[in-house]
């Protein structure tokens, strides 16, 4: 397949709405408290008797300082303490949801994100990990994909030694931008040695695969700082970049309201960013996976896609379709069976449950027949750019054309625009479609018009 993109500077201007990003379908803000535990204990049971590898994802809220742009789930505290009950109670999280899953389920799939889990110690981390083998099948032979996300101010040679030996094969690295005046004005200040370094240690410990996430759109960015970060990070060639659009919504996030409006770039200039970016990477020879994420053609998310096999969970894109995903930790988002769920968002609500030996889930929701279908449809879009409709016909006994007369007759526009061909057997996203690819998304969206607010833009 081919995995080119062409910026259409004219078409982004005009497709340029916020809407979700679709890590999931229906999004997280179909969660609703109806769903509890004894509906998830319902969905294990079906998943169990359904069998099949298991994917694990841990949060570790905690930071030791704010970047003031973020917008993940983190609990900021200088008080390493903090991380003790914390750490004893995923502990009896793990073990209480291990005993759930049959364990003979192999864990293809283990990721550790944040926050920032190396705000843990090596002792703790150990603890961590030991506890999860314990109770459930992890691989001991390196063959699992296991990644870790790392802030390099919070990490040196022998940090990343001792994730190597503790199973992990894969790591992302926060870096956002190196500009100084960015620095400043977002609150972080990191170096470009201690980022190389960690990636060079990483490298020499043989992680497998190396990421680095970047920021467009923070305050103070030019397109040439931007260029500058850009070009210093290249010269070091990790496998992927996950390059993030800025999402700047003060009203949800408080510590957004640290940055100064007036130091935002422009729309125009984001979109300049985002054209030098695209051109960089694709002159570097990194091809573009779909929203924010770039990889060696070698990577095995680049792979993965051409052959036919990528997926996109709550973790972005993988190459684990066919795994549950078990969420462990406060604010973790799960996906058993046909069902999402997550854990409670509140520190003192997880400890809660957890003390009186309850599942800390408190909100989830069942996929009906016609999710699941939509999810089938924007997975395969977003993840393949392409889709076929005898498949979707054959795997939901539907007739697509009848089924989603609406939604073609807006992909016909979207054709008109130049966005995608469209013919009796499929969908095919152009290339200059691809980076509008959440728009194409959107059209096969249900909840989508009574939410629209509250996403961030697309570019
Ligand atoms: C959990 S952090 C990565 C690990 C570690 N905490 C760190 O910052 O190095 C996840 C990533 O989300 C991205 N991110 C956070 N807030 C964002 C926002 N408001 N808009 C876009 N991306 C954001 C950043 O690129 C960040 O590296
Ligand atoms: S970007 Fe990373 S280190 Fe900074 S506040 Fe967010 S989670 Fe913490």
């Amino acid at each position: 397949m081919d995995q080119s993109i062409v910026f259409d500077l004219d078409l982004i201007k005009r497709y340029d709405k916020s809407g979700p990003r679709y890590t999931s379908y229906p999004t997280a803000l179909e969660l609703h408290e109806g769903f509890g535990e004894a509906e998830y204990l319902r969905h294990i049971q079906k998943s169990n008797a359904a069998g099949g590898p298991l994917s694990l994802y841990f949060h570790i809220p905690f930071c030791d300082t704010v970047c003031f742009y973020c917008a993940c789930n983190k609990i900021v505290t200088k008080n390493r303490a903090h991380a003790v009950p914390y750490l004893d109670n995923l502990c009896k999280e793990i073990e209480m949801q291990g005993k759930l899953f049959d364990n003979s389920r192999p864990v293809n799939q283990l990721h550790w994100g944040g926050g920032t889990p190396t705000f843990l110690n090596y002792q703790q981390m150990k603890r961590l990990m030991e506890t999860t083998r314990e109770h459930f099948n992890l691989h001991d032979d390196d063959s699992g994909e296991y990644s870790i996300e790392v802030d390099p101010r919070e990490t040196n040679d022998l940090t990343i030694a001792q994730l190597r030996e503790l199973g992990f094969n894969r790591i992302s690295l926060g870096l956002q931008d190196f500009d100084p005046d960015v620095q400043k004005a977002v609150n972080r200040l990191q170096s470009k040695e201690q980022t190389f370094a960690v990636l060079e240690a990483a490298r020499k410990e043989g992680f497998r695969s190396t990421n680095i996430d970047l920021i467009y759109g923070l305050p103070l960015q030019t397109v040439n700082s931007f260029a500058d970060t850009l070009d210093q990070v290249l010269a070091y060639a990790p496998d992927r970049f996950s390059i993030f659009n800025y999402a700047h919504m003060p009203s949800r996030f408080k510590t957004q309201r640290q940055i100064n409006d007036a130091d935002l770039p422009t729309s125009a200039v984001k979109l300049e960013i985002l054209q030098m970016v695209g051109q960089k990477l694709t002159d570097a020879g990194y091809v573009y996976i779909g929203m924010d994420h770039f990889a060696k053609p070698d990577d095995e998310l680049a792979v993965a896609q051409r052959e036919g096999k990528l997926y996109r969970n709550f973790q972005g894109y993988s190459t684990h379709s066919d795994c549950d995903l078990v969420g462990l930790g406060v604010t973790s988002i799960g996906r058993v069976g046909d069902a999402y769920m997550q854990n409670y968002k509140e520190l003192d609500e997880y400890d809660a449950a957890i003390s009186q030996g309850k599942l800390p889930v408190f909100r989830g929701v069942d996929l009906d027949q016609d999710d699941k279908l939509r999810r089938a449809v924007i997975t395969q879009l977003i993840c393949h750019f392409e889709l076929t409709f005898s498949k979707i016909e054959t795997e939901f006994a539907i007739n697509f054309a009848e089924y989603f007369a609406p939604e073609l007759e807006n992909l016909r526009l979207m054709k008109a625009d130049g966005l995608l061909d469209l013919n009796a057997d499929g969908i095919q996203v152009s290339t200059a479609g691809r980076l509008l690819i959440r728009n194409i998304c959107m059209v096969f969206d249900k909840y989508l018009a009574q939410k629209q607010q509250q996403f961030s833009k697309v570019i």
